[in-house]
């Protein structure tokens, strides 16, 4: 059939707006390349797996949307990544809930998910596991100046948690995230918002000292953060608060600088996500305080603390 006389799909041609589609899909590869979508079926599958049915149970959608649906939701899918995304944006959830078209809630699971939330689940997963899976980790090259590794620690349970970049000198000494200067000024971040640090769980990108304490690079972020991601789905924290820009940009998979999008809610994992300044940046730069606090106090709302008596 001529390509040009195909079924108009809410007056454009379904080759038109199939295309979209994959542009659209492709702006997920973008933002995905690593290290949480390694996994992900190549661009086509999905493509293809959208127009039948879910194979993944963790993704399945109660029956197969048809290719008629996807394509009709195609304006708003691109609607949504465009423009103003451009590569590397993430997705905040105020975005997403101004988009009240209703193309967008037949949007296909794989789709939708496909952005942040594509790497599986381990079923019985436990903190134990994680940490002896890690072993004695010599997986990149971090493994060479590190004295301790640096798990996290906290509530198994908690409702908040937190994520910083990577262990310093301190830490790296005590095998505990945020023990040092830093970490004294997250545990009265913690105390203002109510809670005391057994309360929180506190994890970070990296489990081994970077060098000289330079930011953790882009292979041993790779290779480090599936163990967080397994940390993150095993404790279910309500909400995850990253600090600084490393935990934020790994998390969210974007490039964008945190000055940004702190402050703003973003969905991750079946968790709200709040990204604010870290506390070293505080310490160089306490005018910051204030703006941390107004984060500080929306996690607090989500959560219904009530700030610590003075
Ligand atoms: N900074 C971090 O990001 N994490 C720590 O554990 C300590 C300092």
């Amino acid at each position: 059939m001529d390509p040009a006389k195909r079924a108009s799909v809410g007056g454009r041609s379904e080759t038109h707006l199939e295309e979209q589609v994959k542009d659209w899909l492709r702006y997920g590869e973008d933002l995905g390349l690593s290290p949480y979508y390694r996994d992900r079926p190549p661009l086509h599958a999905i493509v293809e797996s959208a127009a039948g049915p879910v194979e993944s149970p963790s993704v399945a959608t109660s029956s197969a949307v048809s290719t008629a649906a996807i394509l009709a939701s195609a304006p708003a899918m691109i609607a949504a990544a465009a423009p103003g995304r451009a590569s590397g944006a993430p997705r905040n959830v105020a975005a997403s809930a101004s988009q009240k078209s209703p193309a967008a809630t037949i949007l296909p699971a794989t789709a939708a998910r496909s952005l942040f939330e594509v790497i599986e689940r381990i079923e019985g997963d436990t903190l134990l596991r994680i940490r002896e899976d890690i072993g004695d980790c010599t997986r990149c090259k971090l493994h060479k100046g590190r004295t301790k590794i640096v798990f996290g620690t906290g509530n198994p349970n908690a409702d908040l948690m937190f994520v910083g970049e990577g262990p310093g000198r301190d830490e790296d000494l005590s095998g505990e995230p945020f023990v040092g200067r830093a970490g004294k000024l997250l545990t009265d971040m913690i105390k203002a918002m109510g809670l005391q640090r057994e309360d929180v769980y506190i994890a970070n990108v990296v489990k081994c000292r970077p060098p000289e304490n330079r930011l953790p690079e882009k292979d041993e972020i790779t290779t480090c953060s599936p163990f967080l991601m397994r940390q993150i789905d095993t404790i279910k924290p309500k909400v995850i608060c990253t600090l600084g820009s490393c935990s934020a940009q790994t998390l969210l998979q974007t490039t964008q600088g945190i000055s940004k999008f702190r402050g703003e809610w973003f969905d991750f994992r079946g968790a709200k996500l709040m990204p604010t300044y870290h506390p070293a940046y505080l310490l160089r730069n306490p005018g910051a305080k204030p703006e941390v606090w107004k984060d500080l106090q929306k996690v607090m709302a989500v959560l219904g603390l009530q700030p610590k008596k003075r």
